[in-house]
């Protein structure tokens, strides 16, 4: 079995001691960067642009999995390649064409993701999950960290697993919003294969331990 993935969210990071929260999760159990990018339209909040990314590019030595919470993501995928991001994440809700936006997410050499807000059926990507590398699951609504995870996102991980199996796709499965030590282990167990956690893993007080638990927990 394929080890189970976990991603600090670095929303949830001190900004003003970016290069040190990097460097712990260097060090630390954690597999993936998770870079939170929102616009103010798509989501009610504005989180960082280029500039940050570029910066924390500078020191992170990991998988750099960015997740776009904009409209209109078809504009900034060559820039976001460009800022040297492996996986990138568009929401469906925000693709009029998604099948075409996948694509030119692959011919920039990267991994194409698509999230789902909690209110998106997972039957919606149907005809596009063979070309799909990431699904990642909103269990909050996308815009804010520190939110409680929603409960029904169990239900959606199951089918989409199920859809994954049926069309034999070899998608990667991601929870984004309020995971912790309470749900890690019941979300792998129905099918996750990455955990994205901020405010869990950057509020508690020994940030490389809580890593090392949630990893332990995921592959448990
Ligand atoms: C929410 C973001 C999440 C957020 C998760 O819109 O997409 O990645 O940083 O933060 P926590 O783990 O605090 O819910
Ligand atoms: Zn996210």
């Amino acid at each position: 079995m394929s080890s189970k993935l976990i991603a600090p969210s670095i929303l949830a990071a001190d900004f003003a001691n970016l290069q040190r929260d990097i460097e712990m999760v260097n060090k630390s159990d954690a597999d993936w960067f998770h870079i939170d990018i929102m616009d103010g339209v798509f989501v009610p909040n504005i989180s960082f642009g280029m500039p940050v990314l570029q910066a924390i590019n500078k020191h992170a030595n990991k998988t750099i999995d960015v997740h776009l919470m904009i409209v209109d993501p078809d504009r900034y995928i060559k820039t976001f390649a460009d800022l040297g991001s492996h996986v990138l994440t568009v929401h469906v809700e925000a693709c009029t064409h998604l099948h075409r936006t996948l694509q030119a997410i692959k011919a920039e050499g990267m991994k194409a993701g698509v999230a789902l807000n909690p209110h998106t059926n997972v039957s919606l990507l149907e005809d596009t999950i063979n070309d799909i590398d990431l699904v990642c699951l909103m269990s909050v609504n996308p815009g804010f960290g520190g939110q409680s995870f929603i409960e029904n996102t169990y239900n959606k991980v199951k089918q989409l697993k199920e859809l994954i199996t049926r069309k034999g796709a070899a998608t990667k499965i991601e929870i984004d919003g309020g995971v912790t030590n309470k749900n890690a282990k019941q979300l792998v167990d129905a099918g996750a294969d990455v955990l994205v956690a901020g405010s869990y893993v950057f509020k508690s007080k020994n940030q490389p331990e809580t890593i090392k638990e949630l990893k332990a927990l995921a592959n448990s």
